[in-house]
């Protein structure tokens, strides 16, 4: 299908939906290699003929053995998460299990910075915008503001925005070509795009709630936040533009997805979909953009941009290609923010490279280098690690220089079940001039390029990955509908995988650092009551635990896994809403899941995030009423904002729904699920 098709498919409701359906293309052109052009690739061929090519890395590409078990802690027969398991089921508003508490926080248009007016869905400006609480709340991290966790900043992403639901009266713009998409919707959007920082406390009720007007308080917007860029690629020719000769500074950040805070509190924002943004007038005969004179053309190929699914080009320029064909290299990377400074410049970090990051978690290892896991979110794309050069200390400013000098490695998955990082240095292997990349820049702007010339392994759409501390690290793929069965592979072991699976990660010795270890997978998703969808759960995990496209996860202080998932527009496939599941890793119950939140109808969850005391639980609901509104019974239509399948969380026939931060607490206080 084209990309016209796929706007006007019946089972498309609105344009969040043909976005992610287009991206059901994937740019990886290993996909059509042969594994003999991958060794090629990978290895002179006359290194091979010589014998350089060593029996570990021939016994890694072609190896068949079974997969190795994790080392298991202690057995254990009871579930570690203790709470009554919630019910599944898919209705208008949110469900938290018994005896606990799901409080809104912070919604779409709460104002937040000091003189922030109130407001008024019917009137928004890009002015009041920026005053106000983003769209699409994905991401939530706490960093603590005093010694007893009671007062904090929450730093939110706002990934991207629905303006069939926002804006009255506007309806699918990639439908209409855009037709009523003026300079100021344009601003409006851009303005509830990025991120916010915002002071919350917690009153002798036990409740948290915002401090408005805290100096701390900041929205950071595509609209109008300036960044310093770094690293390797900060400066180079193919960063600099007609704004920014120098190729070192930038406006914005946007699709900002899952992200991450670092050990000094800093707050890392991933920019994930970022081609979307970008728009051209040069169209061939088909209406596809036509990149034939573009000197990026490679690189956008790959990259996927074009993707004009927003017409910010029209009125920006930089958001034009035509005229400013390096902008897009200026995104598709991790930044950083110290949210303890609401006038620091946040930081783009080109070290750890470009593309479609999900999200940014850290860990440390155990001689102190920093260690930043990073899945790219496309079908058949890559699991990255960073390694820091330098090891962590109490100095702050210092240990923000970690994140501009360290390597980038790309995943291999090996079908013995080994796993290899696979440095993205300029120089070695077949990182040279020869191939495209005459510096280190090169490598990273071109990051995806590189892992392909290195043969990482395509995987189905990494999400979030979140490291432990003691080597261990989860990963999430979330599905990908277009593996053919003669491309499965060990660590993607299902054809047109609707449903995902999770992959544990044990790094050699227990060290994020290392450049080697070994993978297990630990469940395969979907109903395990149909036979032909192949899941693999815990057989203990009940008809409410199992779930399917896990997207965002965590941990909470005693070190259990939490999942959130979010299906897009193919939730009805399980029928359930989108939700967040207790995960056991360990002992006879390994594999075993259990519901304990559920998002209203269309919404997505995001987030979750615990603070140190695992006393509060922050979720993020994303896009609440729009998706897959066709499949709910009863409603059967898209949503629009007149008529949107839920209201959530305001009820108001006057509010369309709201995208908000849900606060988790158990009545009468105390650790959750303990
Ligand atoms: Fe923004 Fe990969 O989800
Ligand atoms: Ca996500």
């Amino acid at each position: 299908m084209d990309r016209q098709d796929i706007i006007n498919a019946p089972d498309i409701g609105n344009k969040a939906e043909a976005y992610e359906a287009f991206d059901d293309i994937p740019t990886n052109p290993n996909l059509t290699r042969t594994i003999g052009d991958v060794i090629n690739v990978r290895y002179d061929r006359r290194a091979i003929l010589r014998g350089a090519l060593g029996v570990s890395a021939t016994a890694a590409l072609f190896g068949t053995a079974a997969t190795i078990a994790p080392t298991s802690a202690q057995a254990t027969t009871a579930s570690r998460y203790k709470f009554d398991e919630l019910p599944w089921g898919n209705d208008e508003t949110h469900h938290i299990a018994d005896g606990y508490d799901a409080d809104v926080l912070l919604r779409w248009g709460d104002p937040i910075t000091a003189g922030a007016p109130e407001f008024d869905v019917m009137n928004q400006t890009a002015a009041a915008q920026l005053q106000q609480f983003g769209y699409n709340n994905d991401y939530v991290g706490f960093t603590p503001l005093n010694a007893e966790g009671t007062r904090g900043l929450l730093c939110v992403n706002h990934e991207y925005t629905n303006e069939e639901v926002m804006f009255p009266g506007l309806g699918r713009q990639d439908k209409s070509g855009f037709d009523k998409t003026t300079a100021e919707i344009v601003d409006i959007e851009m303005a509830a795009h990025g991120g916010s920082v915002v002071e919350i406390a917690k009153g002798g009720d036990g409740k948290w709630a915002v401090v408005r007007n805290s100096p701390l308080n900041r929205r950071i917007s595509p609209l109008h936040t300036e960044m310093a860029i770094d690293g390797p690629a900060a400066g180079h020719a193919r960063m600099q533009t007609n704004a920014d000769p120098s190729g070192t500074r930038v406006i914005g950040t946007l699709n900002n997805c899952a992200g991450g805070m670092t050990p000094w509190g800093t707050y890392l924002m991933a920019e994930e979909n970022f081609h979307g943004y970008f728009w051209t007038d040069t169209l061939d005969g088909d209406g596809k953009p036509d990149l034939s004179a573009q000197p990026e053309a490679a690189n956008m190929q790959r990259y996927g941009v074009p993707g004009r699914w927003y017409a910010w080009g029209r009125f920006h320029d930089r958001f034009n290609i035509d005229l400013e064909p390096n902008e897009p290299n200026r995104f598709g990377w991790i930044v950083e923010v110290d949210p303890r400074d609401p006038t620091s410049a946040p930081i783009k970090h080109t070290a750890l490279g470009r593309f479609r990051h999900e999200g940014a978690e850290t860990a440390v290892a155990p001689d102190g280098r920093l260690v930043v896991y990073s899945g790219d979110d496309n079908r058949f794309d890559y699991l990255y690690k960073y390694v820091s050069t330098g090891a962590i200390t109490q100095d702050n400013a210092a240990n923000s220089k970690l994140l501009s000098d360290g390597t980038l490695y790309a995943a291999r998955f090996d079908a013995d079940g080994h796993i290899a990082w696979l440095p993205l240095v300029h120089g070695t292997g077949p990182l040279t001039a020869a191939n495209g990349f005459d510096s280190q820049a090169d490598v990273l702007i071109d990051t995806r390029i590189a892992a392909d010339f290195l043969g990482a392994t395509p995987m189905d759409r990494p999400e979030d990955v979140q490291p432990r501390g003691d080597g261990t690290a989860y990963v999430m793929l979330t599905n990908n509908s277009r593996r053919k069965p003669d491309q499965v592979d060990a660590a993607n072991p299902r054809a047109k995988s609707n449903f995902g699976h999770i992959i544990e990660i044990k790094e050699d010795d227990g060290d994020h650092g290392a450049t080697a270890g070994t993978w297990s997978i630990l469940v395969k998703c979907g109903d395990p009551s149909i036979a032909e969808i192949g899941a693999q759960w815990n057989p203990e995990t009940s008809e409410n635990g199992w779930f399917g496209s896990p997207d965002n996860c965590t941990f909470d202080a005693d070190g259990r896994l939490w999942i959130s998932t979010d299906q897009g527009s193919k939730w009805g496939k399980t029928g359930k809403s989108d939700g967040l599941y207790g995960l056991e890793t360990e002992g006879e119950l390994r594999g075993q899941s259990r519901l304990f939140f559920r998002c209203p109808v269309g919404g997505e969850l995001c987030g979750p995030y615990f603070t140190p005391d695992s006393e509060t639980l922050f979720l993020a609901v994303q896009h609440p009423g729009t998706d897959g509104t066709k499949a709910l019974k009863g409603f059967e239509r898209a949503s629009t904002f007149a008529d949107p399948a839920t209201r959530w969380p305001d009820f108001d026939p006057a509010m369309p729904p709201r995208p908000s931060v849900v606060v988790v607490t158990k009545k009468g206080g105390g650790k959750i699920a303990v």
